[in-house]
């Protein structure tokens, strides 16, 4: 067990250097020591992207398969000229459009600045410019890159507040930036940018709608397949898992009997509010968003709805409503398909 430390900035938001233990933040981070850090999708397990022994002990903290690439953390464009090859026309325009921000892009590696461990043998690397005020005057003033895998033990939804990395990474890693909840709630995009069109290997808030309006015709149109090979290596682990048996549901209306059941009190339905109606009152009702519609909020509640799942001791199995097929859902399905393990009911709940 380590001993973690824990820094509470939620006063500090946008005045990190008034924080009294910053200086420290940054010292620990230069020397190699792991802290998780907030960002605008999940919590971050940073280290030093430059030092072997950090990025092995990230892993090891995880408890992650190290096949599995990391993300850069950068603060700004410049420091890719240490360890990326080259970048596209077409990619800088991304990169203004989006960044800082929920995207990550995968660019060809130069070799030899960062260590050799946080790539994974790969010749490319995943790199993100993060929005997150406390994230970005870190990267700013430690003048490193970071590695951050999201803060959570592997196989476990990534931690979107304070309380869920806390939860997984105490004794575990070095420190614990103790900031506010996630606003975007699901991992960043990530866009192969090493081959034309370029390619979603993980989708999320940023859309591809939003990425065709910048550059049209250059992202391929292949949606996602979760049965496929995998593109990001990490898409071949198990993920996202709640221990409650949940299953999505396509459909919530008037059907669903109260008489179905007579123990709808062992039962969990993850929905938007405005389905709220037709579920069984005996029923336990975790509520992700406004309505159907309101995809922000589904986004960003989702993983606290899957933790608070597994906390209610008396529920034995749930639903949860899978928002209809849209490009706006693109991301919050993909998560949702993979929490559930691919399992589909279409209306009959028995
Ligand atoms: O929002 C996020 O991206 C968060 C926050 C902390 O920034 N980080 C995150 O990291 O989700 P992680 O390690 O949990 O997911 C990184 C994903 C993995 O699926 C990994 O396989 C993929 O990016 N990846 C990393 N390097 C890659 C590469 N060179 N080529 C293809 N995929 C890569
Ligand atoms: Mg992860």
């Amino acid at each position: 067990m380590l001993n973690t430390k824990i820094w509470d900035v939620r006063d500090y938001t946008y005045r990190l250097k008034d924080y009294p233990h910053f200086e420290e933040i940054i010292q620990m981070y230069q020397e190699g020591k792991r802290i998780v850090l907030p960002t605008e999708t999940v919590y971050g397990l940073g280290g030093s992207a430059l030092n072997e022994q950090t990025v092995k002990g990230i892993y090891e903290a995880k408890g992650r398969p190290s096949d599995n690439p990391l993300i850069i953390h950068i603060y700004d464009t410049q420091q890719l000229d240490n360890f990326v090859t080259s970048i596209s026309e077409t990619t800088l325009k991304l990169m203004e459009a989006f960044w800082p921000g929920p995207i990550t892009f995968i660019l060809p590696l130069k070799k030899g600045y960062l260590c050799e461990r946080v790539t994974g043998g790969l010749n490319s690397v995943a790199v993100r410019m993060p929005s997150h005020p406390v994230a970005r005057y870190i990267l700013k003033t430690a003048k490193i890159p970071i590695a951050a895998p999201s803060a959570n033990l592997s196989g476990r939804p990534s931690p979107t507040t304070f309380e869920h990395t806390y939860e997984d990474l105490n004794g575990r890693v070095d420190g614990i930036i103790h900031s506010t909840p996630s606003d975007a709630g699901l991992e960043s995009t990530v866009i192969d940018c090493t081959s034309f069109p370029y390619r979603i290997a993980r989708p999320g808030t940023i859309t591809r709608q939003m990425l065709n309006e910048i550059l049209p015709n250059s992202i391929d149109d292949t949606v996602i397949d979760m049965t496929e090979k995998p593109i990001a290596p990490g898409m071949k682990y198990k993920h996202y898992a709640p221990d409650t048996p949940l299953v999505l549901i396509e459909h919530i209306g008037n059907d669903i009997r109260e008489d179905a059941h007579d123990n709808w009190n062992e039962v969990a339905f993850i929905i938007p509010e405005s389905l709220s109606k037709y579920i069984p009152k005996a029923a336990k009702t975790i509520i992700l968003s406004r309505d159907e519609f309101d995809i922000p909020n589904a986004n960003k509640n989702l993983y606290a709805a899957l933790h608070q799942l597994d906390e209610l001791a008396e529920i034995k199995r749930a639903y949860m409503y899978s928002y209809p097929v849209n490009g706006d859902t693109e991301a919050l399905r993909n998560r949702m398909t993979k929490a559930a393990n691919h399992q589909v009911v279409k209306d009959e709940l028995l």
